[in-house]
């Protein structure tokens, strides 16, 4: 195991559950120092106990990614403490109105969806950036999906509208930036086994689960693990001339 991720402070949103928690542990055994922020204060401390148990640094700030002050102060309080941000996976997010027809999806539903996995996202990047500036360096990786890629009757109208617009603001934010130091990129993931999502989608529906891999060419779905490694990787120099990129982790599903 190389660190080479040592001496950089990188921010995982979300790192409470799931990919972010998955991701905040491998960035932490790759040398990062991890800054965890989420709404979940109980998983974000279990998180940062993991981390912490295995010779890791991290730490956990309490933090709405909606909330436009609580996101201005969780990157102010980074700054102040550790006098940089050299990495940020702007992660949480929600699945809300699976398998819901267009004309049948709740409007609160919509305004949550939006809010949380793009105005999220987009605030995070507002304050993340001009520190980076600062530092003439950064990378940033938000967490779009496959559903940003492509149209699917699974996720839902919302979920699809949100993470293509993840995927649309990477690409902006990229082409303004990547002249002054900073990389910008998007993971795009199929389903991801043992998560929240995957038992929002697969229920105790066993004959849906079968059907929905089926899609897949690698004929499964992905793990926390891939996910994460992937993450890390786009953290390290060995991707320095990669920015842009909204990258499907999809076992060949897209390839199709
Ligand atoms: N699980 C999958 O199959 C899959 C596939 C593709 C993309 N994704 C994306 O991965 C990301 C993480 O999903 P997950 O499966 O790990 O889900 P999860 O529910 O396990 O984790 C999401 C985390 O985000 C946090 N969160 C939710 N709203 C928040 C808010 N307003 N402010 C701060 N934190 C908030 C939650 O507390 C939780 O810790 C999401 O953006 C999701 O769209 C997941």
């Amino acid at each position: 195991m190389t660190l080479f991720l040592n001496q950089k402070i990188i921010l995982v949103t979300g790192g409470s559950s799931g990919v972010g928690r998955a991701t905040a542990i491998a960035l932490a055994r790759h040398g990062a120092t991890v800054v965890i922020a989420d709404i979940d204060r109980a998983g974000g401390a279990s998180t940062v106990a993991s981390i912490r148990s295995a010779g890791g640094i991290a730490e956990f700030v309490a933090t709405d990614m909606r909330d436009a002050s609580a996101v201005a102060s969780l990157i102010a309080g980074i700054a102040a403490s550790h006098g940089r941000l050299d990495g940020a996976f702007n992660n949480a997010g929600i699945l809300e109105g699976t398998f819901t027809a267009f004309t049948e999806l709740d409007e609160d539903v919509w305004n949550r969806v939006i809010d949380i996995n793009l105005k999220g996202v987009w605030l995070c990047m507002k304050h993340e950036i001009p520190l980076m500036l600062r530092q003439g360096s950064g990378t940033i990786v938000n967490h779009a999906s496959i559903a940003g890629l492509y149209g699917n009757r699974i996720v839902g109208p919302a979920y699809i509208a949100s993470k293509h617009g993840v995927v649309g603001i990477t690409r902006a934010a990229a082409l303004e930036y990547a002249d002054r130091g900073l990389r910008i990129n998007a993971v795009c993931p199929g389903i991801i086994d043992e998560t929240v999502m995957s038992e929002a989608i697969f229920g105790s529906d066993r004959a849906r689960e079968a059907q929905v891999k089926a899609l897949y060419p690698a004929g499964r779905v992905g793990s926390l693990e891939e996910v994460a490694e992937t993450v890390a990787w786009l953290f390290s120099d060995a991707t320095s001339f990669i920015t842009g990129h909204a990258l499907p982790i999809d076992g060949g599903l897209l390839a199709q």
